[in-house]
């Protein structure tokens, strides 16, 4: 059976290879789809990950926890990176395409707004971009109803004796997060005792990183956006830059940064 197999056949190159069809004959739109569909793919692998350290969090096994962390980090370094790559297609290269590509935009992106519910960032508005009974929809409300990662981490603190309000631990996990003085007040404690609390204070560095990485990855979107389309509204239905600017202030683990100021 095994002898079998082959390379094309284990990773479904057929499939995998069939699945990019541009719309028009320009030579930039076969990048900008390869783009888009390896973002997809790294996002697969990222969710994949989250659970994984979501479910040892909340069982306190915080090493191998940490090891699901960094692989996420080092993949957003490469999702970051890419970029790079997209910024080498001029704003004459993509207007000669974009109209083929209607109203559809990364905004729809169901597995990057899966990915934000999962840290912490739950915004209900996003699930009127799915069909009722689609995958896409099912998925991201289990991600909008479960705790995030956010959630377990905190949950943590609280078993470390640190204080926690019960309001915080036992919240509507579907809502936004409001940021609490006195979470804030318990990660102080983590950051003032690291000895004490070193296994805590690890794994919010670990959660900051993805954090920074992300609005890293956002800071590029919006700059890039910028180069190749300036001030043009989004093909989703924003005004663009504007809206993807406004997005930068978004933080998964707030009271992580604010407490900075506090130290
Ligand atoms: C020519 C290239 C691109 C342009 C001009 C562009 C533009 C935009 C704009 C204007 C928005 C805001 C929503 C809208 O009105 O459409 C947006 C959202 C988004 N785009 Fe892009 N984009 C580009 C490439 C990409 C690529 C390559 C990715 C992924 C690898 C991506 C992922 C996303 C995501 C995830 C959002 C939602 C962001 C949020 O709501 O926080 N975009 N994009």
């Amino acid at each position: 059976m095994t002898q079998d197999m082959t390379y094309a056949r284990y990773l479904a190159l057929d499939l995998l290879l069939a699945a990019q069809q541009p719309l028009s004959d320009r030579h930039d739109e076969l990048l900008f789809i390869v783009i888009h569909q390896t973002k997809e793919l790294w996002l697969k692998e990222i969710i994949h990950e989250v659970n994984l350290a979501k479910r040892l969090v909340a069982t306190h096994d915080l090493e191998p926890a940490y090891k699901a962390l960094a692989r996420v980090s080092r993949i957003q370094t490469v999702m970051t990176l890419s970029w790079d790559v997209l910024a080498t297609m001029t704003p004459a290269d993509y207007l000669s395409f974009r109209g083929d590509l209607g109203s559809s935009s990364g905004f729809q992106s169901h597995q990057f707004r899966t990915l934000e519910y999962l840290l912490g960032l739950k915004d209900q508005s996003f699930l009127k971009f799915h069909a009722e009974g689609s995958d896409a929809l099912v998925q991201l409300r289990t991600a909008l109803e479960a705790p995030s990662l956010y959630d377990v981490a905190i949950a943590q603190l609280a078993k470390a004796g640190l204080a926690v309000p019960d309001a915080v631990l036992n919240r509507d996990f579907a809502q936004t997060y409001a940021p609490s003085p006195e979470v804030e007040a318990a990660w102080l404690e983590v950051y003032r005792d690291t000895q004490r609390y070193w296994e805590l204070y690890q794994l919010a560095e670990k959660l900051v990183d993805l954090d920074d990485a992300l609005v890293t990855w956002r800071h590029k979107h919006v700059l890039t956006v910028e180069r190749i389309i300036g001030g043009r509204p989004g093909t989703g239905g924003t005004d663009g830059i504007g809206y993807l600017a406004s997005t930068l202030r978004r933080r998964c683990f707030p009271e992580l940064w604010s407490l900075r100021t506090k130290l």
